[in-house]
């Protein structure tokens, strides 16, 4: 009974052995193989040895011993084993040194070391006969140390690296041609390694995947490997990967003694394909989406910001507008010039829209850019060509106009830029810097001078129908300049003013005007006369509280009814000033400002008189019509200047209504 049982478990034991003497794997699954060192199994069932990182080896080995012979001192059996590789290099020059199929004594190799050891010996083992160690290598590092024939072979390894025999890899087709193969293409290639136990030969044969396995093995070597396979063995891979962008992969592996390899399900294999994208390359995989992902984002990023920009800066711009070249500026410049129109820029504030100061980004040219706002197209045209013809406008009394720029719903209106500001500034409201007598004579004379190039100097005649202390402005010399002719007029020389829609600034409005709306070089005249009178006597033509004095005019016309004109004076200015051409100042306002256009001077006889070139006629031949008739006008219309201005009717033209509104 006990000698029964005995020999049911020796054979038992038998049995389990002879099932260890065959295995196949079409793919690899996590924790068929022992690994080691950098060798894994991929998701996808791809045996990879080794992978890029610098000098590194992996091992991958059948986890059960394999008997190789029935007794310690017996002949090997035969055995054969077949497996599809593939190896890859992006760089040819830092490629890996390869994969050698192993048959040792342990499942590894202790104290080795990676590149031309192929992670199976060091420098004092390599070729030691006691190492029992066979290997078919697939070497694809030409190592001279080992008499290696090139870098592109097949070798087979006896105890150490020096190839007992050695080939180029290829293989030899129908017909017995040879073919080579480059091991680093990355390609699926299938090895057979067979061993025939009584004749004692080793046949090592290569083909490209789906290629039947050649007639004729690529090495062909007798040898007795009696002494170098032990009874019990492990079988398995090595390899050692050399650098970045080198990878060695095992997809599918057979293996049987005393017979035939079973033959690899070819299709069940992983596929390479994913080596490619998944495997080989860690580094792109995980990196490549964020990489793309940063550029898309900066992508679009830098495309908003060009639209964005596009639309920051877009003008309106038209064909006729061309033929106006240097006047016409880019809204990008005077963007730049005015810091982006920022409010530190901002030198006044109407209804009208506001007045910015800016630098000129190349010329360096200090300006005053105005921002109009507008609604309407219409009438734009003519509004330009005349904006422009104003333009051509030179005179050193006069604030040039150097161009404009149209966006949408905006126009930008480029002068000159005045340091010192409107005359206004230092008239009323407890000004900062009065004006002495002599700096207000000389800005009289200064807009008089103006006033009479535009009326008789130019080529055609120009009504500015908006003449008042803050439409002056001053220059760096305390020189008074006309400026804003956003309301003024264009006629030719000889023909009679068009009648227009009201415009102007209440109090300086001469009666007729409001009667007939036509504005002529006469009310114009008005307007300087009342003008004359609010630097003289350093207040408004109109004062907001309803009060005796409330009319200027009317007020220094009883001043000189009394004998004391010299009283209506500003009374900020002390004594010191000229009292003949104060009088003369005084009554020439008065006469500039008649009810009847008829009695006006011309600009030219007012600069005459203010010259001292003509004497001016004795006010009291004509002081008893100097009735201020349009004082009934200004009764009903006692409110502060801003809202009478409302108090006149938009017009219908877009001109006006573009630059009237407001004022
Ligand atoms: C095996 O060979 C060794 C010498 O190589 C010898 O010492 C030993 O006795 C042999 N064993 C058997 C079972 O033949
Ligand atoms: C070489 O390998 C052998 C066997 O694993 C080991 O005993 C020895 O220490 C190693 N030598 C060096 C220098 O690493
Ligand atoms: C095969 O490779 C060898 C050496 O690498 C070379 O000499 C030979 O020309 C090659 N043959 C073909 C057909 O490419
Ligand atoms: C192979 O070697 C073993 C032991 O070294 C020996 O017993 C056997 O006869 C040899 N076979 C041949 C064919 O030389």
């Amino acid at each position: 009974m006990f000698f029964k049982i005995l020999v049911l478990v020796s054979l038992l034991a038998v049995l389990a052995y002879a099932q260890e003497t065959s295995f196949v794997y079409n793919g690899f699954k996590l924790g068929e193989l022992r690994l080691d060192g950098m060798a894994w199994v991929t998701s996808n069932g791809l045996l990879n040895l080794g992978y890029d990182v610098k000098q590194q080896m992996g091992h991958a080995f059948h986890p059960d011993p394999v008997q190789f012979k029935n007794s310690p001192n017996g002949s090997v059996f035969s055995f054969s084993t077949t497996f599809v590789l593939a190896n890859q290099a992006q760089y040819a020059t830092l490629r890996g040194h390869g994969i050698v199929f192993v048959v040792a004594p342990q499942r590894g190799f202790p104290g080795s070391l990676p590149s031309q050891y192929l992670g199976m010996f060091n420098q004092t083992n390599v070729g030691d006969p006691t190492n029992h160690v066979f290997g078919v290598e697939l070497d694809t590092i030409m190592s001279t140390e080992f008499q290696d024939i090139n870098d592109n072979h097949v070798g087979i390894d006896l105890n150490g690296l020096t190839s007992a025999k050695s080939a180029p890899a290829g293989y030899y087709a129908e017909g017995g041609k040879f073919k080579n193969l480059t091991l680093i293409s990355g390609k699926a290639m299938q090895v057979w390694v067979d061993y025939d136990g009584t004749e004692k030969q080793i046949n090592v044969t290569l083909a490209p995947i789906k290629v039947r396995k050649p007639n004729t093995p690529l090495l062909s070597l007798t040898c007795n490997l009696s002494s170098i396979i032990n009874e019990n063995m492990y079988v398995g891979f090595s390899s050692s990967t050399g650098s970045f962008g080198t990878s060695h992969h095992v997809l599918g592996w057979s293996f049987m003694v005393n017979g035939k390899a079973q033959a690899l399900a070819l299709s069940q294999l992983p596929k390479l394909s994913q080596i490619n994208k998944k495997e080989t390359s860690k580094v792109l995989t995980i990196g490549l989406p964020w990489v793309v992902l940063l550029v898309i984002s900066m992508l679009i990023l830098s495309v908003v910001y060009v639209m964005r920009r596009k639309r920051k800066f877009a003008e309106v711009l038209e064909d006729w507008e061309r033929d106006y070249g240097p006047h016409r500026f880019k809204f990008k410049d005077l963007y730049i010039a005015t810091k982006g129109f920022r409010n530190q820029e901002l030198l006044g504030t109407g209804g009208f829209g506001q007045v910015y100061r800016g630098i000129l980004p190349t010329s360096k040219i200090e300006i005053a850019v105005k921002r109009v706002s507008h609604e309407s197209r219409q009438g734009m045209r003519e509004f330009v060509a005349e904006i422009l013809s104003i333009g051509r406008l030179r005179h050193r009394n006069i604030v040039s106009l150097l161009g404009y720029c149209r966006r949408k719903g905006e126009l930008l209106l480029v002068y000159d830029y005045m340091p010192n500001g409107s005359l206004d500034k230092y008239l009323y409201n407890q000004p900062k810097v009065i004006l002495n007598w002599s700096q207000r004579f000389r800005v009289i004379k200064g807009v008089a001078s103006g006033l009479l190039y535009l009326h008789e100097g130019w080529e055609q005649v120009v009504i500015h129908r908006d003449i008042k202390a803050s439409n002056i402005l001053l220059d760096a010399d305390l020189n008074g300049r006309l400026g804003d002719f956003g309301l003024a007029r264009l006629y030719d020389h000889g023909t009679d003013p068009q009648t227009t829609h009201v415009a102007g600034t209440l109090g300086y409005l001469a009666p007729e005007h409001m009667r007939t709306g036509k504005a002529t070089r006469s009310t114009d005249v008005f307007a300087f006369g009342v003008f004359l009178l609010e630097v003289t006597c350093g207040r408004r033509p109109v004062k907001i509280r309803d009060a005796e004095d409330a009319i200027l005019v009317d007020w220094v016309f009883s001043c000189w009814d009394r004998g004391a004109i010299l009283e209506a004076r500003d009374p900020k200015l002390g004594a010191e000033f000229v009292e003949e051409e104060m009088e003369l100042v005084l009554k020439l306002g008065l006469m500039c400002s008649h009810s009847d256009p008829l009695m006006r001077p011309s600009m030219r006889q007012v600069l005459q008189y203010l010259e001292g070139d003509i004497p001016m006629p004795e006010l009291s031949s004509i002081g008893s019509r100097l009735t201020f008739s349009h004082h009934e006008g200004f009764d009903d219309l006692a409110m502060p200047p801003s809202s009478m201005d409302k108090a006149f009717p938009q017009s219908s033209s877009v001109v006006e209504s573009l630059l009237s509104g407001g004022r």
